[in-house]
């Protein structure tokens, strides 16, 4: 009777033809052409919900060696990692003190060559795609020097970046990059980000800056996130953070006004509650004191339990 048992299959099945296939946008800026496995790996490290993220940097060791705050990284960054969206590091960084049980997404540093003792702008490409898949990290970053001696190899190296990651389905960070000599305003930090975004990136980590701030991130057609830069007290860096987030800003990939602080995970905390909450600055100032000694409250296994 296979022609029954067809008719009475057809019967059961809806194809709901009155409902039209949705195609919908994605919440990401200047992201809703990428495919598949780019928009899922952005949405690892930008929470779909609000669209935003905290990323933890703590990369500096590959050109400043044993950063204050971070000299063992195997002590300082576990307990933070409860409190951020996303980890910011190299790969050695990763594979000597990162439990690789977490559970976060992985930014990975992939420029290299350059020390604080040379031409910070002289770099290349020291991982290969190949090797970040191999980390499983969610995207892959370097710095852009933009108008600095190696300006052409820098954005070589994140055109390389981008190339590649094409291939596979893995975004590219492209992180602002001032020399010395550059002035961190909004139209060297407004150019720079353009260029960055231009040159096919899918996400840009710039510095805050005013005025203008409110324009570089609307002339950057890509997710703009801010470092925190050198570290400043608290209350200053939450205020930071609020005007980024509040100008269009879409987290920070911050680092040292995170682990230099008194208490690095109520900072974390406090800054998660910026960016994710939209807390004004004295609340979480205020947020940052009372949890600062304390746990956090987060419930995490790893932090206020463990
Ligand atoms: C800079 O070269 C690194 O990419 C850092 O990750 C970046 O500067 C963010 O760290 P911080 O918030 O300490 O400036």
């Amino acid at each position: 009777m296979p022609d029954a048992q067809a008719k009475s299959e057809d019967k059961a099945k809806d194809f709901f033809v009155d409902v039209p296939f949705e195609t919908p946008g994605f919440f990401l800026k200047g992201s809703a052409h990428l495919d598949w496995g780019m928009k899922n790996r952005l949405s690892r490290i930008f929470n779909p919900k609000d669209g935003r993220t905290v990323m933890l940097a703590f990369d500096h060791g590959y050109i400043m060696g044993p950063t204050s705050g971070i000299e063992r990284m195997d002590l300082a960054i576990p307990p933070l990692i409860p409190h951020v969206d996303c980890l910011m590091c190299t790969r050695g960084a990763l594979k000597t003190c990162i439990p690789p049980e977490t559970s976060k997404p992985v930014v990975l540093r992939s420029s290299a060559g350059a020390t604080v003792l040379k031409e910070l702008s002289n770099e290349v490409i020291g991982v290969t795609l190949e090797d970040a898949l191999r980390f499983n990290a969610a995207a892959v970053t370097c710095q852009c020097y933009v108008g600095g001696p190696f300006e052409k190899e820098s954005l070589a190296n994140l055109c390389h970046l981008v190339n590649e990651g094409n291939r596979y389905g893995v975004p590219t960070l492209g992180v602002t990059a001032v020399g010395r000599e550059l002035v961190r305003d909004a139209r060297y930090l407004g150019l720079a980000g353009r260029v960055i975004a231009e040159l096919g990136a899918h996400f840009n980590k710039t510095y805050y800056c005013e005025p203008g701030f409110d324009e570089v991130v609307a002339g950057t057609p890509i997710p703009v996130v801010i470092a925190g830069g050198k570290k400043l007290p608290e209350a200053d860096a939450l205020a930071m953070a609020y005007k980024a987030i509040d100008q269009g800003a879409v987290g920070v990939d911050m680092g040292r006004n995170i682990f230099l602080a008194e208490d690095p995970a109520a900072m974390a905390a406090a800054i998660r509650a910026v960016v994710h909450d939209n807390l004004k600055p004295d609340k979480a100032f205020q947020l940052y004191n009372d949890l600062k000694g304390k746990a956090c409250g987060c419930g995490d296994s790893d932090c206020c339990q463990g």
